[in-house]
């Protein structure tokens, strides 16, 4: 059984090909399941000028990226098989003029797209999973309206995949040998569950309740900026380069507190505060403020970039690992589980291990491979395979739509 995996809720064009092998076992979460092939555009070089995602930009990246992007993928997994001339039958006319309806508004995509299917046999594929939010809304349309055009030709049945939920999933994907290749870690549920789970990335910052797979509660979100979009932000005002996150961490780590020539403090935003959301507005600002009334030749001196770089980061990580930590303290949860771009952050995760084993408690706290923090697919292949074992969410490709705002299930 095979599922091809599809995301394009941001800058990143990322699809992935799953394989479910054997049953499922008891006391397992998943069935047998490998990932074994994937493919990934990431659009950073060209949003680099904007220091952030520029939507319709983004957009027009995933129109041109898609179609060659699956040729690779199902190539390199020896599904892609032309047909010959001979052999090529015209398509129903029914199903192509559904295909146009549904590409109507992808451009070069709706061109492209026909020709390729009827030059190719349909792959065996058993069901696409596509992200249909949360996200920038005209990214995930076009990868929603790409997913829906395959299900009508090849005709296949489509799940609808949080991304949220994804980039929590991603935690259960282990390397395996071959190269960029991951398979499912097993790993019973009493030893994890419930959890504290903290999703911080360019669009979000959420700390949801994990009580059971498929089962979550929002305990606070923030008010304003993500966590991540704080780092792009900042970084952009000390003109460091987009993505701000590993922008800043690379500058931070060159800081040595003896060499400190300024009195730096930024604020703790909402630190202190009784719930559990966040806000990163006003910290951007502090950094804004600051920077405006230095010198021109402190601006540019690499003493106060790198201060004012581990300054941002020290504040961000503070208040997410202490509100996180608390949250799982008080809710009695065994676990913390990081997902998003920001659990890439290496201080963040060398802080929430400290900050646990002096806390006294025994929370276990889990963390994906780097290069599974970000935005990728294989998170998108692993969370359909769960739910295709639950045999929910399979929908018809009439039944999908982008959703920008949606929420974690409950
Ligand atoms: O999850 P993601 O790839 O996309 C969204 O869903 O938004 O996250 C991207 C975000 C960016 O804001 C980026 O600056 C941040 O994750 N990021 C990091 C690091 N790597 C990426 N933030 C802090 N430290 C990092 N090493
Ligand atoms: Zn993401």
């Amino acid at each position: 059984m095979k599922i091809l995996a599809i995301e394009t809720s941001c800058d990143e064009t990322a699809l992935a090909l799953g394989e479910k092998r054997g049953e499922k076992k008891a006391n397992n979460f998943f069935f047998d399941f490998k990932i074994i092939s994937q493919v990934l555009f990431s659009q950073i070089e060209i949003h680099k000028k904007w220091g952030g995602v520029y939507p319709s930009l983004a957009k027009r990246e995933h129109q041109k990226n898609l179609l060659p992007l699956l040729s690779k993928l199902l190539g390199r997994a020896g599904l892609l098989k032309v047909r010959s001339k001979k052999t090529r039958s015209k398509s129903d006319g029914f199903k192509i003029k559904a295909i146009e309806k549904v590409l109507e508004r992808e451009g070069k995509l709706k061109e492209k797209m026909i020709p390729f299917l009827e030059k190719h046999y349909k792959p065996e594929i058993d069901l696409i999973a596509i992200t249909h939010g949360p996200g920038l809304e005209p990214c995930l349309w076009a990868g929603v309206n790409f997913t829906k055009a395959l299900g009508i030709y090849w005709d296949l049945k489509i799940m609808p995949i949080n991304h949220i939920e994804a980039h929590i999933f991603a935690n259960w994907l282990k390397p395996i040998s071959s190269k960029s290749k991951f398979k499912i870690q097993n790993s019973k549920s009493e030893n994890i569950l419930p959890a504290v789970c903290l999703v911080a990335s360019g669009g979000h910052t959420q700390l949801i309740l994990m009580k059971n797979f498929g089962d979550y509660k929002i305990l606070g979100e923030t008010l304003d900026d993500a966590a991540g979009e704080a780092f792009d932000k900042i970084a952009k005002i000390l003109g460091l380069s987009y993505p701000g996150g590993p922008s800043i961490a690379k500058i931070a780590a060159k800081f040595k507190i003896q060499n400190s020539k300024f009195k730096i403090k930024l604020p703790r935003p909402m630190l202190y505060s009784k719930n559990y959301d966040f806000s990163f507005s006003g910290l951007k600002t502090a950094v804004l403020y600051d920077y405006k009334k230095r010198s021109q030749k402190t601006k540019k001196s690499k003493n106060y970039i790198s201060q004012m770089a581990y300054e941002s980061q020290k504040s961000i990580v503070e208040v997410l690992t202490k509100k996180t930590i608390r949250a799982a303290k008080e809710l009695n949860c065994k676990s913390i589980i990081l997902g998003g771009g920001v659990a890439a952050n290496e201080w963040l995760k060398k802080e929430f291990g400290q900050r646990i084993s002096e806390s006294g408690c025994k929370i276990n706290f889990l963390a994906p491979k780097k290069e599974l923090c970000t935005d990728n697919a294989q998170m998108i292949a692993l969370t359909a395979c769960y739910y295709y074992g639950k045999k929910c969410k399979i929908k018809n490709q009439s039944q999908i739509n982008a959703s920008a705002n949606l929420s974690i299930p409950k």
